[in-house]
């Protein structure tokens, strides 16, 4: 069985192909290195068993994207690859919408024209509407996005459901709650362009003298110190939950959203103090003014997944604060752009 991944040098497309090689998947790959580059595919190698069957291409190319599914025969297709800074969203939006949703689109009229019948796609908790009542279920409202980022994982998820209900595939849509850590080797991780957005590689960035101090987006939220609630979730988990849905696929046909988180909340401030603790290391931040868009709690409910799949997640957030750094601290420099690169 061989199963294509997207997006395969990103972060979580490169943890999902030494995952799915380990467990003895035939695994190809395909990126258009917009975000990424060669040497995340070199360290894929190094620490999988097999080789990843690489191909530079861009998912809106329909002829290269035919090249491979005639070249190899692809059961099934993990779509990760999209763009997902929520702030460029909102000033390049057609360069989001224009990405995303037609990348998914060619994709699934390859998968059409070659009969493959199942995918799982990479979704987000953001698909929620933001007036849901905490934890939040595969049933709660979605809709209400604050970015364009948002909308086409909202947009994604409908055109892949859409199409999987009219062919009769199989379709595991994850929300991802919010996804840290790095692979145990310390040899991939997280390595976003320019300045992160998102708080863990800020943390790291920063622990690592990259970034002077870390701006606290908030800290006047009403929770108990103040500051905004995630669920985080070790990316290594995270997959575990993917490989659960191809392994329950013939159980779970059909079309099945699942949350994917731990069913946690972590405050930003707690984030920060465990993963000083655990790591012996200091992150000066300074309290700055709430970042228009956040909620102040996020959690799942993800029984879901538990039930139906048999999925629990393992890793604490100790453990999660613990690989983010070691990926960091190895790799200050991530795989070797420039900090600034915009
Ligand atoms: C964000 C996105 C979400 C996306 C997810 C994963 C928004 C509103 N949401 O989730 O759509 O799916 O990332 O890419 O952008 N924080 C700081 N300082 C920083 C960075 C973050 O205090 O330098 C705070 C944030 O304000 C927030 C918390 O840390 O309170 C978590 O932020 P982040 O890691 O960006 O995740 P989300 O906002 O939950």
């Amino acid at each position: 069985m061989a199963i294509l991944v997207t997006g395969a040098s990103g972060y979580i497309g490169s943890f999902a192909c030494v995952r799915l090689l380990g467990e003895g998947f035939g695994v190809v790959g395909i990126d258009n290195f917009s975000n990424s580059g060669a040497e995340v595919v070199e360290r894929i190698n190094e620490l999988a068993p097999k080789k990843l069957r690489f191909y530079e291409a861009d998912l809106r190319d329909a002829a290269a994207l035919d090249k491979i599914f005639k070249a190899e025969r692809i059961d099934c297709v993990m779509h990760f690859a999209g763009l997902k800074a929520v702030g460029v969203s909102v000033s390049k939006p057609l360069e989001y919408y224009g990405n995303n949703i037609n990348a998914a689109i060619s994709l699934c009229e390859c998968m059409d024209r070659h009969d493959t019948g199942a995918i799982v796609f990479s979704s987000s908790a953001t698909v929620y509407d933001g007036a849901n009542e905490m934890p939040l279920t595969e049933d709660s409202k979605t809709g209400g996005c604050t970015n364009p980022y948002g909308w086409t994982k909202f947009m994604c998820e409908q055109i892949i459901a859409d199409i999987a209900r009219a062919k009769g595939w199989t379709a595991s849509i994850f929300r991802y709650f919010n996804v840290i850590g790095a692979h145990e080797s310390g040899r991939i991780g997280d390595d976003p362009s320019g300045t992160p957005n998102n708080l863990m590689p800020y943390i790291t960035q920063v622990a690592v003298g990259r970034l002077e101090c870390l701006p606290l987006n908030g800290t006047d939220y009403p929770t108990p110190d103040g500051t905004c609630i995630r669920d985080y979730i070790h990316i290594s988990d995270l997959i575990d939950g993917h490989i659960a849905a191809v392994k329950n696929a013939n159980k779970n046909a059909g079309v099945n959203f699942y949350n994917l988180g731990t069913g946690r909340g972590t405050s930003n401030l707690e984030l920060i103090e465990t993963f000083e603790q655990i790591n012996g290391v200091r992150v000066p931040y300074r309290a700055t003014k709430r970042r228009p868009g956040d909620l102040a709690v996020t959690y799942a409910d993800a029984s879901k997944a538990r039930r139906e799949l048999g999925w629990s997640p393992k890793k604490s957030v100790e453990d999660m604060c613990a690989d983010a750094w070691r990926w960091q601290k190895n790799n200050p420099e991530g795989y070797g752009r420039n900090a600034e690169k915009p």
